[in-house]
């Protein structure tokens, strides 16, 4: 099999079909607007966030019924390198919805559908044959699957030398990081769950996700405060990147676009401070978009020269 620069992975995918509306009215019918239909969920968002860099990363994930196969075509049409993973239960669908009066944006998330043992067990023969530099475990997982998938998944491409990046939240986390990874991307909320704690401070990030390295969760920490910026955290190194200043439109996908940015930026052999500022730039220039768009690569570029200042 061919090797593989990038590789990111989708359990949970979704067709998001998002539309405009004029005013939330309950009981009456309200009209929307002609609907926009993307693919969704962790590891498609960093794919196609990597190819908006120039980049190309392996997209696998799981589809079924009709809404998967709207799903592929979406793909198909962005040219994207693409692996399936058929599975007898549909792919869900998500519906966000904008209220023009307001400009409040309304997502309403459904349930992943059910995974089969035999296709969980697909799933992770499947990724098995994969060879890539860097697997992205990204997402949720679906209700019912064991959350220690993607720790199973992690073990496995770690013994074939992978680096393995994670962004994903609570007891899967948890239990991904016993094996410990190359990099993962909490949120500050993701993180002091980890942690035990309801709150942290940002002068208590960096303590906290080196108490994370010292405990071989993750040789690389980076943890993003949204508006705030980011920060990146190795056993020997530091870096704070302030988010540029910018109108935000929906942040929406900035955690992925910020993944993708960060991946491409390892896999260009970047620094690890432009690792961060290419995140910190991708995550941003996601939240300069409406709705399910990630980012536009000229917005990226722009502000990760700003960041060079
Ligand atoms: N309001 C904002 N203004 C400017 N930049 C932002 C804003 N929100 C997010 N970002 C950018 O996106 C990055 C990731 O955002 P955030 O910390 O919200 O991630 P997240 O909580 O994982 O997001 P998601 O909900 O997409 O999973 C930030 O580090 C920052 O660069
Ligand atoms: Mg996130």
């Amino acid at each position: 099999m061919k090797l593989h620069q990038i590789a990111t992975v989708t359990i949970n995918p979704s067709l998001d079909k998002s539309t405009h509306f004029k005013e939330l009215v309950a009981e009456q019918k309200m009209r929307c607007e002609k609907p926009r239909y993307d693919a969704g969920g962790g590891g498609i968002n960093v794919s196609k966030a990597i190819a908006e860099l120039g980049g190309n990363a392996l997209c696998l994930f799981t589809s079924g019924g009709s809404s998967g196969e709207m799903l592929e075509e979406l793909l198909q049409k962005k040219n994207m390198q693409t692996k399936v993973i058929r599975t007898k239960s549909w792919t869900r669908e998500n519906f966000i919805a904008f209220e023009n009066k307001t400009k409040a944006q309304y997502r309403f998330g459904f349930p992943g559908n059910e995974l089969s043992e035999a296709e969980q067990k697909s799933i992770i023969e499947t990724i098995k044959e994969i060879k890539t530099n860097f697997l992205v475990l990204s997402g949720s997982l679906n209700e019912g699957l064991p959350t220690n998938f993607y720790q199973i998944i992690a073990e496995k491409a770690k013994d074939s030398g992978i680096k393995v990046i994670v962004d994903t939240s609570g007891d899967s986390l948890k239990k991904v990081i016993e094996t410990g990874v190359y990099l993962i991307k909490p949120n500050v909320g993701e993180l002091a769950k980890l942690m035990g704690v309801e709150y942290l401070e940002k002068k208590d990030v960096e303590k906290a996700a080196k108490t994370l390295i010292d405990n071989k969760c993750s040789e690389i920490v980076v943890v993003s405060l949204g508006a705030e910026g980011a920060f990146l955290v190795t056993n020997d190194q530091t870096e704070f990147v302030t988010a540029p200043k910018i109108e935000k439109k929906s942040t929406v996908g900035a955690g992925d676009s910020m993944v993708g940015g960060m991946v491409w930026a390892l896999s260009q052999n970047k620094t690890l401070k432009e690792v961060i500022q290419w995140g910190v730039a991708c995550g941003t220039a996601a939240t300069m978009n409406e709705g399910t768009q990630l980012f536009k690569k000229e917005d990226a570029e722009r502000l990760f020269q700003e960041l060079q200042k």
